[in-house]
């Protein structure tokens, strides 16, 4: 079975995407890092567990990690998911706690155990990553594969220019698109933005009526008033979700080759400027780039890993 670690800032859609796949028995969660971005490390931290314990997955570690950017300190702003990064609704304490271990010797530790064996799924900015990579030599070859929610070949959506996971920690997110990982998948916002929760899919949620659906159905109101505000829309985007979705099936995106490179400073700090390498004399890929999502299969497996008893 797939081992992954997922390095995470909950926030509303990462706890989608932990619900998500601690649902699924595909893939062996070996981990969660925690990492800043949108909120703080210990709130984020706090989400972690609290979503662990809504799944009944206290077996799974958590490794808390960065509280901020690498690049220049930057502190989060709890303003998409927020206060308490969970839609302020107060989250339950939980009564499970995280480990000692720094998320940074988990990492390399882990993968170095289990060499070619592991999956990352870093979906908050890549501060962990990045400092794994430049902690071990040997992490970029004992990692199997990356699949990251991050970056846009089009728009962005902290800047014009920029993705928010990427534009948190430029220089991190430049050294994971730069550090030679073997299979790095960037699932970014040109996929993202096709994932999202539309409002019928929210009541479906609120019929279930399971702990699971009410909590999502729940978090995902202020989510939903923060897109309706921002852009006239009445859904919210399954960002993370997404990604994780992909551990899962991967025909729920589309990918083509192409080199990226960061952007790490000045006015378009945190762009990934994406250039297709398919059938270009002597271009090399660094990543494959989610072109798109096929929505309705993304639903069809979300909701019947989450609620396999009355969704078919
Ligand atoms: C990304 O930023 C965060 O707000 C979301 O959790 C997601 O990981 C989307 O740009
Ligand atoms: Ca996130």
């Amino acid at each position: 079975m797939r081992r992954i670690i997922i390095d995470t800032d909950p926030g509303i859609d990462d706890a989608i995407a932990l619900l998500l796949l601690c649902a699924a028995d595909s893939v062996r969660i070996d981990g969660v890092t925690t990492v800043g971005g949108n909120v703080d490390l210990d709130l984020v931290t706090a989400n972690t567990l609290t979503v662990l314990e809504l799944a009944g997955r206290t077996d799974v570690p958590v490794y808390p990690g960065a509280g901020r950017s690498s690049t220049d300190g930057r502190e989060p702003s709890a303003d998409v998911h927020g206060v308490d990064g969970l839609g302020g609704l107060g989250r339950t304490a939980a009564a499970m706690r995280a480990r000692d271990t720094p998320a940074v010797d988990f990492l390399t530790a882990h993968a170095a155990a289990h060499p070619g064996e592991v999956t990352l799924l870093p979906i908050g900015p890549l501060t962990n990553i990045a400092a794994a990579v430049e902690a071990d030599p040997a992490f970029v070859e004992n990692v199997a594969s990356v699949v990251l929610m991050g970056g846009a070949e089009g728009a962005g959506n902290m800047t014009p220019s920029a993705e928010f996971n990427l534009w948190y920690d430029p220089r991190a997110a430049d050294v994971v698109f730069s550090a030679g990982f073997a299979d790095l998948i960037m699932v970014g916002l040109d996929a993202t933005r096709q994932a999202d929760l539309a409002p019928g899919v929210g009541e479906l949620l609120r019929l279930l009526d399971t702990p699971v659906s009410r909590f999502i159905h729940a978090i995902t109101r202020s989510y939903v008033d923060v897109a309706f505000a921002a852009h006239g829309r009445l859904a919210c985007d399954l960002h993370d979700p997404l990604a994780a979705a992909f551990l899962l099936d991967p025909a729920v995106i589309a990918t083509v080759p192409a080199d990226v490179s960061i952007t790490v400073d000045g006015e378009h700090e945190g762009r990934s400027v994406v250039t297709r390498t398919a059938g270009v004399p002597g271009a090399t890929a660094n990543a494959r780039v989610a072109t798109g999502a096929d929505t309705a299969r993304f639903y069809r497996v979300l909701l019947t890993t989450l609620f396999p008893e009355s969704v078919d």
